[in-house]
Order: C-alpha cells, then structure tokens, then sequence
C-alpha cells in the first residue's frame, strides 16, 4: 500500500461557507469548507458536515440546508463563532444579520456574495463525517461586489502568517536576525477585526515587503483581513498605555493565539471568561482558553515589543 502524504490534501483548493439549517424554530450553521456541485440537471450540491456538529444534527432533523458563499470581510468574531464554537453553547446567529430562506435555513444577509439553498435528497456516512447531498430549490446573489473568502486566504492572510515552503518564509539566521531587528519597529492593531500591520512581516500578500514601516505602507493600503483604511488602525503599544492608564495603570504584554490569531490583551481581560481587566497572561487560570477557538495557554505566543 502506497504512503499517504497528508500533507498533499492542504493543497486541495476550496472555498469557505457558512452551512446552516435549522430544527422547528431553531436555527444553527457552521463554516465549512467541504462544499461541491454534484449535478448540473438537476442541480445538486454536496456537504460534508462532522457527526457531532449541531449544524450536523439539525440538517439531518429538517432535511435542508443553506450555503451562504463568504466574502473576504468577514470579521474573525464571526469566523470564530462560527467555525470554532458549537450552537449548543451560544446563539450564532444572534449577532449576525440573516434572512430565512424558502426552506426555511438560514442565510447571511452580510460578508456573503451568493446563497444555495438545498433539500438533502441523499446522505452518507463517511467514517467521522456525513456527505449531505442536497437537490437545490433555490439560489441567489447577496452581494456581487464581494470578493470570495478562500481557504487559502483564510490560512495566509487572517492568521497573518508565512507558513514554511512559502516564498515568504526563511529560517535563515541572516533573516532571523533582520527579523529581531525590524520588530522594534511599531506595530499597528486594526480597530474593526484585530490583525495586527507588522513591519518584520509587512504584508507579502499586498505586495508590501517584510521590513516596511507602517508610515511608507503605500497609498490606498488597506487592511488585509477586514478591509477597513489606515485610519482604524492605532499604535498597538500607544493604544494599550491609554486603556492602562483607564483601566489598572499597569504595562502587561499581550499574547496572540498560534491557531486563531486571537490577541489576549491584559488591558482588556476576556470578561466573558470571568477574567477582569488588568489580569497578567501569566495569571490566567491554567484552565483558561482562547474565547474564540478553544485552545490552550501553551498556544499562545508573546507579542513583543
Ligand atoms: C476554516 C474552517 C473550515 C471548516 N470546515 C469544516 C467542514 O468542511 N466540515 C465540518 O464539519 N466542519 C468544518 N469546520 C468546523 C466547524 O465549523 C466547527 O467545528 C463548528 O464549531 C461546528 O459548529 P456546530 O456544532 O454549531 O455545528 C471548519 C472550521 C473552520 C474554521
């Protein structure tokens, strides 16, 4: 039997959905990247959906299901909340805009260009997952202006990161220390979605290269992950001397979830987990975990100064 590079499945090309159904008047959806076209006459369109999601669970209860077709504004929040919590512990749709389709699944009426809605005409099990195979009785556009939010996109760009093998990644020392020495520079923090502008790394997606100061970002920059202007961005350091000064006058470091992106900042605390304002990430309960994708302390990273 032949080797299985698992390695070779992150270079399958997808796109990222919201798919959602519902049970009675509950509504619930996930994101998911596992979305295709089956049939062209008639129409039909295949999700694979986790057994032990609630999406999983309600789509299997109605027989329907929706695909809202994401756009590349969609707030990590958003993203979050829907590709890293369960229906059961929150109501997903409550800070999200929607409409209820014909088949009564809901559908994004924000960060969405088109929707599909679909009634499951067939499913199987595959091991961990279900393949729903849906006849679809409605489609249409949301927003055309829209740019579609891919998996790649969402891996290079919302995590802010270079993976390893990407041309603007190096472990090289030479760069290493370039690194060490442009990370004295200021970092900027977007006020709408949370990515943080560094000049170490600058943003090799947007053709600004890795030690470009804030100040020589080129006219018309934007940022990479919800969009917004160079105007919504605050100096990160600046930002969290003023909340300190407001809140426990204390100068704490931040840390940045490796999986999510998500920032802890002590300034502000993480009050839905119960921590106050002012709390050191050093003392965070050990059971603590990031609020936006459930991992652990030791996924977090420092941000330097
Ligand atoms: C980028 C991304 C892609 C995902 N793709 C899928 C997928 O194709 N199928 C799936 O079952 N879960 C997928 N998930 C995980 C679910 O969205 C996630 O587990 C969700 O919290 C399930 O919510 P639910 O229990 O409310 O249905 C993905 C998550 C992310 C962040």
């Amino acid at each position: 039997m032949q080797e299985i590079n698992i390695q070779s499945l992150m270079d399958v090309t997808y796109g990222l959905y919201i798919i959602s159904s519902k049970s009675g008047d509950k509504l619930n959806g996930c994101i998911g990247n596992a979305v295709t076209q089956t049939s062209a006459e008639p129409p039909t369109i295949a999700v694979c959906v986790n057994q032990k999601h609630l999406t999983n669970q309600y789509i299997k209860e109605s027989g329907v299901f929706s695909i809202s077709i994401l756009s590349k504004d969609l707030p990590r929040k958003t993203l979050g909340d829907f590709g890293f919590k369960s229906g059961r512990d929150i109501d997903k749709f409550a800070e999200t805009d929607y409409m209820l389709g014909e088949t009564g699944a809901p559908i994004l009426t924000e960060y969405t260009l088109s929707y599909i809605e679909a009634e499951v005409i067939e499913q199987v099990e595959v091991e961990t997952h279900t393949m729903f195979i849906g006849k679809i009785v409605k489609s249409d556009y949301v927003d055309q202006d829209k740019e579609p939010l891919t998996y790649d996109y969402y891996h290079n760009v919302m995590k802010g990161k270079s993976p390893e093998g990407a041309p603007t990644y190096s472990g090289g020392e030479e760069e290493k220390s370039q690194k060490e020495e442009q990370s004295e520079q200021q970092k900027y923090k977007c006020e709408v979605c949370g990515y943080v502008y560094d000049p170490a790394k600058g943003d090799p997606d947007n053709g600004v290269e890795a030690g470009t100061a804030w100040e020589d970002l080129p006219h018309g920059w934007k940022c990479p992950v919800c969009g917004v202007d160079k105007d919504q961005f605050f100096p990160l350091e600046a930002k969290v001397t003023s909340e300190e000064e407001d809140k426990a006058g204390s100068d704490l470091a931040k840390y940045e979830c490796d999986v999510c992106g998500y920032v802890y900042d002590p300034a502000e605390g993480d009050p839905d987990s119960g921590i106050e304002a002012g709390t050191a990430f050093e003392d965070l309960p050990e059971d603590w975990v990031c609020p936006i994708c459930g991992v652990g302390k030791d996924q977090f990273t420092k941000i330097e100064d």
